[in-house]
């Protein structure tokens, strides 16, 4: 797909990958909509690409149908052609410790907030001869991680959304891409996160790593993307032999609940 001239709408733009994204999607030659929660970190990543390729910049939340209905008429406006779906939040911790609230607002913003904002676009992304909709989920979407129940749960249920919305609109021109991140060097992952990664031997990757990615996916057509080794081959291999991956994590129980442990950690 051609990104030179199209309009894209980037959400979570205040953030790691969000802003490297939008940079890279500009100098490609894409006029941006960016949205965010944080308005000052949203005017830091205009800042950080060229003014002159940013159409509009809008920030709310987006659990909030009043932000969801103003991003579509923007959308609407300038004619968008390319949603990407990159805002979202992170919660570690034992399942037990999370409560109600917990579990709904994680699913809320990484589930429903890019499928309702999805719906509402597509009918201006059917009308154009090429759209996509890129939906940033992680490889804790397809490998299911303690720790991270409420976020693998929620990302599994964005990579079942990506597959699904896929097949679905395989008739029309609107192409569905899921893109895969494996841990990344943003705000997301606290102090622990950090440790943690850095007690499993989990490697992170810069976020122009990820956006670099996530353009390859969109030029190259395809529709699934995992970004690294060996999470690539993990992933693969939970979805052949699912109980080998058990013996594997299993293994490494006790050093996620020590890290948790002693950082006295539910984020
Ligand atoms: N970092 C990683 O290790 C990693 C790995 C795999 C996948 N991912 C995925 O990559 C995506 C981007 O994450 P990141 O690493 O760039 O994290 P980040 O730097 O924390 O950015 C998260 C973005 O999502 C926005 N956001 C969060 N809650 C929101 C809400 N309720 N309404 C509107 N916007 C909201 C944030 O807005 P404000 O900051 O303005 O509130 C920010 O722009 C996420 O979907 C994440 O799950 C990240």
């Amino acid at each position: 797909m051609q990104l030179d001239g199209s309009v894209c709408l980037v959400t979570g733009a205040s953030g790691g990958i969000g802003r490297a994204l939008a940079c890279a999607l500009a100098a490609e030659g894409a006029h941006l909509i960016l949205s965010g929660r944080d308005e000052a970190r949203l005017a830091e990543t205009v800042d950080a690409v060229d003014t002159s390729r940013c159409l509009a910049c809008y920030g709310g939340d987006l659990r909030d149908a009043t932000t969801l209905n103003h991003l579509a008429q923007l959308a609407a406006r300038h004619e968008a052609s390319v949603l990407f779906n990159v805002s979202g939040a992170n919660q570690l911790g034992l399942f037990e410790s999370a409560s109600d609230e917990d579990i709904e607002a994680l699913i809320g913003i990484n589930l429903v907030a890019p499928m309702q904002l999805t719906r509402r676009l597509l009918p201006l992304l059917r009308a154009r001869p090429q759209a996509a909709i890129v939906n940033v989920g992680s490889a804790f979407g397809a490998i299911g991680h303690a720790g991270y129940v409420n976020y693998c749960a929620s990302k599994f249920g964005l990579r079942g959304f990506s597959e699904a919305l896929s097949r679905e609109l395989a008739d029309c021109a609107v192409r569905v891409i899921h893109v895969a991140p494996r841990a990344t060097r943003t705000a997301m992952n606290s102090a622990v996160a950090t440790r943690l990664n850095q007690v499993l031997g989990n490697a992170e990757d810069p976020p122009d790593v990820v956006a670099q990615a996530v353009l390859a996916a969109v030029r190259g057509n395809r529709k699934r993307i995992a970004v690294g080794w060996p999470e690539r081959f993990f992933i693969r291999l939970n979805q052949m032999l699912p109980g080998v991956v058990d013996r594997a994590l299993g293994g490494k129980l006790m050093l996620v609940k020590q890290t948790l442990q002693s950082a006295g950690a539910q984020e």
